[in-house]
């Protein structure tokens, strides 16, 4: 399990995620989260899971067909729209999604008005924060990740949306209980996702012209990033992940 996986799932665990409740699961992708959530509430329970991507929601369809789930169901919608009917979701949860709407508040609360009273919402975003006091020298690793972030920042995301979150969701009336945040880190090649994450992001670099044509070698980068990763005394401590489980008191 990737670091990112055992934050989504303790985050799960600590917002309670159990058998029979109704759960949405917001910028669903490929239904990573979904399919877990779906576990956890087990026959008796449903999980919705939304996203503007049709193709992803296609991988998702497939993916939940082959692992036998049948209490998930995918829904192509933009959030910026999104309205869930009232009192129809017991928890909310999101991975990696708020960043990239252009109006967080204003779409949790139309989100937040599909929660019972009493509802919870889990979210885990990121935030950009390269931590500058730690040991060796990394430019290569942190090359790739001003990449990274330069490109989910031309494409419109909030690269520090993971530490706006919780006083969002104040503002609107919630208890934050939780908030933690993580980092990803890897002392052999396999347990840091940074080359799969950089590969699967290349054609997006390109289109925001972050890279050009053949910048990143990507057979080799494998072997480049364990070679910095080895003459370093240290671990790569790179951006956070943040988790913020917060409960609503009071109708939305
Ligand atoms: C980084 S992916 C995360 C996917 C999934 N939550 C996970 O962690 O595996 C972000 C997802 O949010 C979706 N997304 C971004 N903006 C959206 C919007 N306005 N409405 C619906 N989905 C959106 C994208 O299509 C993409 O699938």
């Amino acid at each position: 399990m990737s670091t990112f996986d055992v934050v989504t799932q303790r985050l799960l665990e600590d917002a309670g995620i159990t058998e029979g409740m109704r759960v949405l699961d917001i910028g669903c992708g490929m239904g990573i989260v979904t399919r877990r959530i779906a576990q956890l509430v087990g026959s008796t329970g449903t999980v919705v899971g939304i996203d503007s991507d049709a193709a992803s929601l296609d991988l998702a369809r497939a993916q939940t067909t082959e692992s036998g789930l049948q209490n998930i169901r995918y829904v192509q919608a933009d959030l910026q729209i999104y309205q869930p009917d009232r009192d129809s979701f017991d928890a909310i949860v999101g991975r990696r999604v708020l960043m990239y709407v252009r109006n967080p508040f204003a779409v949790l609360q139309r989100l937040c008005s599909g929660l019972r009273t009493g509802g919870i919402c889990a979210f885990q975003e990121q935030t950009q924060s390269l931590i500058s006091d730690r040991l060796g020298q990394w430019p290569l690793h942190d090359q790739l990740m001003t990449w990274i972030w330069e490109t989910v920042r031309k494409e419109g995301a909030d690269p520090k949306l993971g530490v706006m979150l919780p006083r969002l969701l104040t503002r609107l009336g919630f208890v934050v209980t939780v908030s933690a945040a993580a980092t990803v880190v890897g002392l052999e090649q396999g347990q840091h996702p940074l080359h799969s994450i950089v590969e699967w992001m290349i054609p997006r670099m390109r289109k925001q012209q972050v890279i050009t044509e053949g910048q990143i070698d990507v057979r080799t980068l494998p072997q480049q990033l364990q070679a910095e990763r080895d003459q370093n005394p240290g671990i790569y401590a790179s951006d956070l992940t943040i988790s913020v489980l917060a409960r609503q008191v009071s109708a939305a």
